[in-house]
């Protein structure tokens, strides 16, 4: 078919009309629903954020209360999960058993599937948004041997999660307004991306009719790569790589310029923002007070400074645009709370999960058609087909 344009990446084309997020690439900014991300990331919490990006409006006080006290309601994960969780090895990367226990939530969930009313999504949306983040604390305490435990429902949603993290069962637990807030402003900061690599994926499975948890098990597994996601682990790998070798930036520098090289410089470099990620200036704010406020001093943040300073100034990034992403700082963040590298890209797939779940709910409920790209074939024509005796 002549009238088919492709393009590869989708980099020039629209897949859908969205009243979700407003992305200006060329000038940096980033609103959800309208909003500035830098008056939310300040002054929200995440599940205001959450029912925000899903519903489109600020909640008011009751509505915000209505809505946690419907994913208290739902903070129960069938204890069956559990022994899917055993099957699994302790080395087994955070991001594929988050993928599968979403997917096996489903087997337990199953009025979740078939949603053809608002009430129906309003039931599946609460249901994931209160098990998911024990599935989040799960994963973590299989890989530290820390006994699964379930939320404190007198706490707020970010503290509560950071309890099932982290609480220890001969411990009391301490909250830290400071990390609290941290974590809250993170999880703000990557909690939509209009039609990203996830997003997208979660919207296209949604456009199936396949159910939400579904679609989010297919959005974790898009977000785990390191060109999209898995770039926050990637990007501290990277930062630890360049300090056992004596903190040669200049080296990983040339490296990522040389194009018989694989290597990137992670965490630089963005499909759509060609003048700066709004985020990352923001994360790198963050990523200074939280490590001074815990007084920590990690050699790695005046690595990834260093990096920095010189890809800005340096030709070969500036001729291509290439400016520090959401990822490139997010880390060092994570790194000082406490969560194990292998675990950042779950991080940020908690913090993504209302925009998927925003965005699976707009596209269902404006009755959007199966996605369905085409293509232009270019392989062998008509040929006879030879047996195996005679190939
Ligand atoms: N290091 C070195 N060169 C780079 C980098 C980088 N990080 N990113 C892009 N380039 C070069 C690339 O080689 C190409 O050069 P040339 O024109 O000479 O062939 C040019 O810049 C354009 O790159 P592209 O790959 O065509 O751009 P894209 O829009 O397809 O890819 C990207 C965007 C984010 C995948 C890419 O910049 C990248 O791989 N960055 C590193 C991974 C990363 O940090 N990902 C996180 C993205 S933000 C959060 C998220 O999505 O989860």
């Amino acid at each position: 078919n002549g009238m088919i344009t492709i393009d590869p990446g989708y980099k020039n084309t629209g897949s859908c009309e969205s009243a979700i997020t407003f992305l200006d690439g060329e000038k940096g900014i980033l609103r959800y629903r309208g909003y500035s991300i830098e008056e939310l990331a300040e002054k929200a919490d995440f599940l205001e954020v959450a029912y925000l990006l899903i519903f489109g409006e600020l909640p008011n006080k009751v509505e915000l209360e209505k809505f946690h006290a419907d994913i208290k309601e739902e903070s129960q994960v069938d204890e069956e999960m559990k022994k899917i969780l055993d099957g699994f090895p302790k080395s087994a990367h955070p991001m594929g058993v988050l993928s599968s226990l979403t997917s096996a939530l489903i087997a337990f969930n199953p009025t979740t599937v078939d949603v053809s009313s608002e009430k129906d999504m309003y039931h599946a949306i609460v249901r994931i948004l209160a098990k998911f983040p024990v599935l989040v604390a799960w994963t973590l305490r299989k890989k530290k041997g820390l006994p699964l435990d379930y939320g404190d429902d007198t706490l707020g949603y970010v503290e509560n999660i950071h309890k099932m993290m982290f609480k220890k069962p001969n411990q009391m637990y301490c909250k830290d307004d400071l990390v609290i807030d941290a974590l809250d402003k993170l999880l703000i900061l990557h909690a939509d991306h209009e039609q990203n690599c996830s997003t997208s994926t979660v919207r296209i499975v949604g456009s199936s009719h396949a159910g939400l948890f579904a679609s989010l098990s297919a959005g974790i597994s898009a977000l785990w790569g390191p060109l999209h996601g898995g770039a926050n682990q990637a990007v501290l790998e990277m930062l630890e790589a360049i300090e056992k070798d004596g903190g040669d930036t200049k080296k990983y520098m040339a490296k990522a310029k040389d194009k018989s090289d694989p290597f990137r410089l992670m965490g630089f470099g963005h499909r759509v923002y060609k003048n700066f990620d709004p985020r990352a200036k923001i994360i790198k704010k963050a990523a200074d007070d939280v490590l001074a406020n815990l007084g920590i001093d990690d050699p790695i943040l005046a690595i990834a400074k260093g990096l920095e300073k010189e890809a800005l100034e340096d030709q070969y990034f500036v001729d291509r645009k290439l400016y520090p992403n959401v990822d490139f700082y997010s880390g060092i963040i994570y790194r000082a709370l406490g969560i194990p590298t292998e675990m950042f890209t779950v991080m940020f797939a908690l913090g993504r999960l209302p925009g998927w779940i925003a965005q699976w709910r707009e596209m269902r409920l404006r009755g959007e058609p199966i996605g369905r790209p085409r293509q232009v074939y270019i392989g062998a024509n008509l040929r006879p087909f030879v047996e195996v005796s005679k190939r």
